[in-house]
């Protein structure tokens, strides 16, 4: 399973590139608005404020040079579609995020057919997921923490579209998106999905354990007492 970062944070992004372990990033609307507010930028109008978010994107793409989700705001097909088409546009690692609903299945099948790649997002179902693959979407993202939130249960989800992506064949793949804390991303990498999609805090959890940082210091402190003693 391969991992991608959720964030519109550059700086998160560029810490956990670092590390190589990053194979895309996903972004949304909410994300995108959460880092604008955090760096204290204000825009004056709606064009700069979309411009902003445009310039974001390029950047993320140039900086991890893998798929990058950016979602488009429109809500009718036509609309998706010409969105779409000038996301895909910024750069070639661009993925176009969709939300499932008759507007965005439409607007999908124009894109893939065009060769764009699409994210169909907000998926809580198999049959969206179905849906979604059918209508020629590179990835599609289930939301395991919201699916969670509601008391149903996500990773089952997970597992559920990976059976039926095997069964007939799709080779559409699958995000496992709203991660919420480590234990989701071992589950949905057990549960076959091909990305976990993880906020930087969860990453940063994934990487810890106590005994690792207690063997890092009973490994130095041996060390240490050796070079006194030998
Ligand atoms: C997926 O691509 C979404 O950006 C994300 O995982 C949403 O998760 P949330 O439920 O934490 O908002």
């Amino acid at each position: 399973m391969k991992l991608y970062l959720d964030t519109a944070n550059v700086q998160e992004i560029r810490e956990v590139h670092a590390l190589g372990v990053l194979a895309g990033v996903t972004t949304n609307p909410s994300l995108v608005a959460k880092a604008l507010g955090e760096a204290g930028e204000r825009f004056d109008s709606e064009e700069a404020f979309y411009a902003r978010f445009t310039e974001i994107v390029r950047e993320i793409a140039e900086l991890v040079q893998a798929p990058v989700s950016a979602e488009a705001l429109a809500t009718d097909p036509e609309g998706m579609v010409e969105e779409g088409r000038r996301l895909a546009a910024l750069s070639e690692h661009v993925v176009v995020k969709l939300p499932i609903s008759e507007a965005g299945l439409r607007a999908c099948r124009v894109l893939a057919d065009e060769g764009v790649a699409v994210n169909m997002t907000l998926v809580f179902s198999a049959n969206q997921a179905l849906l979604a693959a059918r209508a020629g979407a590179r990835y599609v993202s289930p939301f395991l923490g919201r699916v969670d939130d509601i008391g149903w249960d996500g990773v089952e989800l997970v597992r559920t579209i990976r059976e039926i992506f095997d069964v007939h064949d799709l080779g559409t793949e699958i995000i496992a998106a709203s991660v919420r804390h480590p234990q989701h991303v071992t589950a949905a990498a057990v549960a076959g999905a091909d990305i976990a999609t993880v906020p930087y805090k969860v990453l940063k959890a994934m990487v810890r354990h106590p005994l690792t940082e207690i063997g890092i210091d009973r490994f130095l402190a041996d060390w240490e007492k050796a070079k006194q003693e030998l």
